[in-house]
This record gives structure tokens, sequence and C-alpha cells, in this order.
């Protein structure tokens, strides 16, 4: 064989091949084997879904035109790429079926004369751009009138045969399993589905195909046969990776590709420099970037457009999606959608920032703590169970263990502000809108709903008052009694008699200035 119908690569890139003019994504079938209200073309492995990912492939060929044929659920899957792929036209097929008609209608929409066009699949994630342009480079080198990318596979049921001339040199053509003979049924090579072909020839032998075979579809595999007819060379580009051509069909094709494109990914980064300790429990999207010398511990999801900075460290057990993690930060065993965890901060374990949580260099948030639209400064520490919502902390501020932002009155939220160097005691709620001023600092307990001027101390919490022998009068007969009793020493009966403390004063020992 040629070295062009037997290159086995594996996505090398090939910088110098040339760019289609146009690639054409096919994705208007209706894949009923997925069994969802959800178009297949949307389902998503990686964190996007599979007809951006072929979307993605197909923009890395550079082409000067890409259309994606769309029919079932033509409106949601349009605006679907109207949302994450806008330069895309889309074309629409009619009721003719078959990848030959989808072609067809695609063309429509492509105003080149002449030149190289990729056909690819909306369904086929793992594609890469590599590989396109490798087919490109290949199909141009050899003036074929089309190249199809095949694979050997041990099961082809299902699949288009390839035909090949009896030294196997050339490709006769393309043969539809449910169209071929027993013995045809027998060859392993198989179409991908994705082709490069001269656009000349496809226009013109797509007008001559009809629908006579077994489904009663145009096919676009009958364009190879016509070109060869019309004295046309036609080739093959194998590959070995199987995987990349491979189309999804069902939910568990999806969860196969899904778990194939992981492991590519954690393959990408660990070879950049990204220690993950245990790939078979870590999932990182694709759009995810991580510095050199991060290490990604057991149990970890690294969803959307997060980006880990160089010698972070994440987990164990941990999801963060759309965050930015800085240089140097830890972030163990929590939770966070849309968050920005500044250089050398740490957090959790067990803690849950939501969208809006910006965390400055050095911070902290510790354990428990759940966060929401707050900007906590260099250097601040909300360091055990808090709920921090709607705030402005200033640098080397402390929140004491459990204190509120109590930011919703039930109708409206608002904001607390607290400065810089404050101090806020345990156990405090803060009441908004409320300011706490630079350096100012807050008692154990405190609920605080006036604003504290800058160096001021507040408290708000009772004085406290022992009444004795409560427990002897009140909860006779129960355990808390026997104890109390026990501990006073069982003849001493005065305290069960004793009157409660005077507290009058404790009112104006507490009234804020
Ligand atoms: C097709 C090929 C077959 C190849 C296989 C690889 C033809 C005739 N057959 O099979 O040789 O081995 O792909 O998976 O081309 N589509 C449309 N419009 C249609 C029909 C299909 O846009 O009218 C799209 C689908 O959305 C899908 C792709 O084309 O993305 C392939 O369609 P599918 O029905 O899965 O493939 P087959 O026709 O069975
Ligand atoms: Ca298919």
């Amino acid at each position: 064989m040629p070295p062009h119908t037997t290159r086995r690569f594996r996505g090398a890139a090939d910088v110098d091949s040339p760019a289609p003019v146009a690639v054409i994504v096919l994705a208007a079938g209706a894949g009923t084997r997925m069994k969802s209200r959800t178009p297949k073309v949307l389902h998503e492995i990686g964190g996007r879904s599979l007809l951006v990912h072929a979307v993605t492939a197909a923009e890395g060929t550079s082409p000067s035109e890409l259309v994606v044929v769309l029919r079932h659920e033509r409106d949601l899957v349009a605006e679907h790429l109207a949302e994450h792929a806008s330069e895309v036209s889309v074309a629409d097929q009619d009721a003719v079926p078959g990848t030959g008609r989808a072609v067809q209608c695609g063309l429509e929409q492509v105003s080149a004369s002449e030149g190289t066009v990729l056909v690819t699949y909306g369904d086929v994630p793992l594609l890469d751009p590599a590989t396109l342009r490798e087919l490109v480079g290949a199909h141009e080198s050899a003036g074929a009138a089309a190249t199809v990318l095949t694979a050997r596979v041990a099961d082809p049921t299902g699949y288009g045969r390839i035909l090949r001339s009896p030294d196997g040199s050339e490709v006769l053509g393309i043969v539809e399993h449910k169209d071929a003979t027993e013995a045809q049924r027998g060859i392993d090579e198989i179409n991908s589905g994705i082709y490069a072909f001269d656009l000349a020839v496809l226009r013109d032998a797509l007008a001559r195909i009809g629908t006579d075979n077994a489904q009663g579809e145009m096919y676009l595999t009958d364009v190879l046969s016509i070109a060869r007819t019309d004295g046309r060379s036609v080739h093959a580009l194998v590959t070995d990776d199987v995987m990349m051509v491979e189309g999804v069909n069902d939910r568990v094709q999806l969860a196969q590709l899904g778990a194939e494109m992981n492991r590519r990914t954690l393959e990408r980064h660990m070879r950049a420099g990204v220690t993950i300790v245990d790939p078979s429990t870590t999932w990182i999207d694709a759009e995810v970037s991580i510095g050199q010398d991060a290490t990604i511990l057991p149990g970890v999801q690294l969803l959307g457009a997060t980006d880990i900075g160089e010698q972070a460290l994440v987990g164990p057990d941990s999801t963060l999606r759309d965050t930015e993690v800085a240089e140097g930060a830890e972030v163990v065993r929590s939770h966070t959608v849309l968050a920005v965890i500044g250089a050398h901060a740490s957090v959790g374990p067990f803690s849950y920032l939501r969208p809006g949580t910006d965390l400055g260099a050095k911070g902290k948030i510790g354990g428990f703590v759940e966060t929401k639209n707050a900007t906590i400064g260099e250097d601040a520490k909300v360091p055990h169970l808090s709920y921090v919502g709607d705030a402005e902390i200033g640098e080397g501020t402390n929140i004491g263990a459990a204190t509120i932002f109590a930011n919703y009155d039930g109708v409206e939220k608002h904001r607390t502000t607290v400065g810089r160097h404050v101090r806020v005691g345990s156990d405090n709620v803060l009441v908004a809108p409320v300011t706490i001023g630079d350096g100012a600092a807050t008692g154990a307990g405190t609920t605080v709903r006036k604003d504290v001027p800058a160096g001021a101390l507040a408290v708000s919490a009772v004085s406290q008052r022992n009444m004795e022998g409560w427990t002897l009068r009140r909860r006779a007969g129960t355990a808390a009694e026997a104890a109390a009793r026990a501990a006073l020493g069982s003849s001493d009966r005065s305290a069960a008699d004793a009157p409660a403390t005077p507290v009058a004063d404790e009112h104006k020992e507490h009234e804020q200035r």
C-alpha cells in the first residue's frame, strides 16, 4: 500500500498542512437510542456538549467556513450553538433522509466552489484537530477526490465496510452493513464517517446519488464509488486510535467516551507537570487549566473553566466549578462554585464557597464555612463554622467562630462591611446593612445591628446571672437533679430554696453608646 493509505498516526500535529475551505458537521439525526428528551448532541462529556467538542475540533483546522447541519430538535440545538459557538452557520436538512442529503443541505451554506471540504459528525467527541489536519494533508498530497478516515475494529457490526482494490492500494467504495454480503461483512476495516472531499467532485456526485438501498436514504458513501467511476482516485487514512473516531449512540457509549476523554485529559496534564495522585478517581473537564507542580489528590472534580495555579494543592474529595485557585493555595475537602482563591490562601476542610466568593492572598476560609458574594481581604480569616454572605471583609481581619452575616431580612439582601484588622468575636450575628470600622472589635455573642466606629469595642450580650438551685427546683426527679445534688452534697437543701440573684441592673451595664 502507498504510504498515504496506511499511515498510522495518533493525532500527530502537522502544522504545515493546509486549511480546508469548509467543514460540515452532521448533526441532524434523532439519536433515539439515547432515550432522552435532550437532543443527543447536547449531552455532555468533559464539561461540554458532544456537538461543541465536534465544532472545537473542526475549528482547530482553521476552515474558512464551518457549517452544522440540523434537523432533529433544530431550534434547541441552534440556540446551543449560538451560545457556545456563535461563529458557525446552521444548515437545515429537509425531509430527505441520509448522510448524503445532510451534506448536500450543508453545502448550500458553503460559498466556496473549489478546495477541500471536511465532513465530520456532531456525535464523535474525541476527534482532534491534529487528525483532521492530517486528513487534509494526506488528501491534498495524493490529489484525491475523496479520502476517508478508517479504522480496523474487532467488531465491525453496523458500520460501513471499506472495499479495497485487490492489492489493497485503493478504495473502491463503501458498503453499508445492511447492504453488505456475508463476505463483505467479514471486512474489519470500517468507515469512520469522517472524510476530506474535493468540493467540486462532492457537489457534482451528490446531485447524482439516489436512495436505492436497504434504508431508502441518500448515502454520502456513494460519492466515493461515483468519483471512482468518473476516473478519480479515492484514498483512505487508517487510524489506530479507534476511540477517536467512535460515535455516541447510547448512554453506555456516552460514559465510555466520557471516561476515555477524562483519561486523555489527565494524561495531558500529568505530562505537563501536574501531579495527579489517583487518576481513577479524578475528573477534569476539557477546558480546565492547571499550573506546573500543582497536586491533585484523590476524589477531585475540576469542572468548567476552573483554573489551578502553580504549586496549588486540591483535595482530597473536592469539587471546584468555574473556580480560580492562585499559586500555592490549598483547597481541602470542599465544594466551590464561581469562586476566586488567592495565592497561598487556604480553604477547608468541609467548606462551601458559592458564587462571588473572592478570598485574598494568604487568606483563610476554614472548616464548615459557607460564603457567597463575599470579598475576604488579604490575610483575613474566617476559620470556623460561619456563614458569610454579601460581605466585604478587610485585610488582616479575623471573624470569630460561628459568626453569621445575616444578609437577608426576608425581603431583600443587604451588604455588610467589615474593615481592616477587625476582631469579630465568636458567635456574632452581623445584621446587614451594617459596617464595622477599621481596627474595631466585638465581644463574644454580639448581635451587631448598628455601625461600629473604627477602633470601638461593641458588646450586646446580656450579662450572665446564675439562678442557684434551679435544677433542684424545676427538674426534680431527673438525672440532672441527681447529678446536681451529688455535686452540691446531699445535705445542701438550702440551694433548692435560694431565691434568684437580683439582675435588675443588667441592661444598664450593656447599653450601647
Ligand atoms: C454512517 C455511514 C457508515 C459509517 C457510520 C460511522 C453512511 C451512509 N453510512 O452510518 O458507513 O460506518 O456512519 O458511524 O453515511 N445524519 C444526519 N442526517 C441524516 C442521517 C444522519 O445529519 O439524515 C448524521 C447523524 O446525526 C450522525 C451521522 O450523520 O451524526 C451518522 O449518522 P448515523 O445514522 O449514525 O450513521 P449511519 O448512517 O448508520
Ligand atoms: Ca452512528
